[in-house]
């Protein structure tokens, strides 16, 4: 059976190091991903954003060439997204130009699976935030509706909505984890009929929520160190993509492993029941209980007198 591996690197944070993103390690770091492309027998391979840790327009030009000359060494195709980082000052033409290659909504056919690099606008605005604009949505719901074969949508932003509870970043910006209006986008997911898996960066931890049936992955940070005591986490992810299962694991300081049988991923949950005060039964469930409940408190009250 083919198996079509994926190797991705994600939030790569190359520039200054900070109190937890390590960015003087991107470089060797980038070294050792390729060399683990190589090894693993990468059929294709994802970097999903954040390539840099931004400065100013001329040092962000210089960082963003960097990273790209160090991924030179990968040997199978390489696919590209902008994070919000890679935004702050340069824009899509201008990654577009230093990558070489195009960095629009995209959809590419391999080993009987799409991979739908949804390349959603990843600006955050200042102030704003992200924006869920319409036309990435359209995009994406044409492309499911179209969709005749397994989908892995890989994006930077994850719209799987989450929790953020200890998450060093989001904990207490959790408005910035994801994209507003994000369940927009897990109602088109939630009309596919094939199995789907998405793939995202952006969050700095390995994490899978699974939503309709559907498994959202996100990969830990190349450079990351909030995790790991400091340390770079080194993470490199890997995706296997068969007929039958799909596979995510993140090797490094940091790792994680889950495979699912492909058939769950197709299988849509009942949608979400109403609040419990609308469900006509549940409330007058509700004011039974309560009654019992006042009666028993007055009966334990009268026997403590
Ligand atoms: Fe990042």
């Amino acid at each position: 059976m083919t198996v079509t591996r994926i190797a991705i690197v994600t939030d790569i944070h190359h520039g200054k190091t900070s109190h937890s993103k390590k960015g003087h390690a991107a470089l060797p770091l980038l070294e050792q991903f390729a060399r683990f492309a190589a090894a693993q027998g990468a059929d294709l391979v994802l970097e999903l954003g954040d390539r840099i840790s931004d400065e100013d327009p001329e040092t962000d030009r210089r960082l963003q060439a960097e990273v790209k000359s160090a991924l030179g060494a990968v040997a199978a195709p390489i696919f590209h997204i902008n994070g919000n980082h890679d935004r702050d000052f340069l824009t899509v033409a201008e990654n577009a130009a230093i990558l070489g290659q195009s960095l629009g909504l995209e959809t590419v056919d391999i080993g009987g699976w799409r991979l739908v690099l949804w390349r959603a606008d990843s600006l955050i605005r200042r102030p704003g935030g992200f924006f869920l604009d319409d036309a990435d949505v359209a995009w994406l719901a044409a492309v499911v509706a179209a969709s005749d074969r397994p989908l892995l949508i890989a994006s930077h932003v994850p719209v799987s909505g989450h929790s953020q509870v200890g998450n060093y970043y989001f904990e207490n910006n959790a408005g910035h984890s994801t994209y507003p209006g994000a369940d927009r986008v897990r109602a088109v997911l939630r009309s596919a009929t094939v199995p789907v898996a998405w793939i995202a960066g952006h969050v700095h931890w390995n994490t899978v929520t699974v939503v309709d049936g559907i498994p959202h992955f996100t990969l830990q940070s190349l450079t990351e160190g909030f995790t790991t005591a400091g340390e770079p986490s080194g993470t490199f992810g890997l995706l296997e993509l068969a007929a039958d299962r799909v596979g995510f694991r993140a090797h490094g300081d940091d790792a994680f492993a889950c495979t699912l049988p492909l058939a769950q991923t197709t299988r849509r949950w009942y949608p979400p029941m109403a609040p419990f005060d609308q469900i006509p039964g549940q409330v007058e469930r509700r004011a039974r209980i309560a009654r019992y409940q006042a009666e028993q408190r007055t009966d334990a009250g009268r026997a403590a007198e």
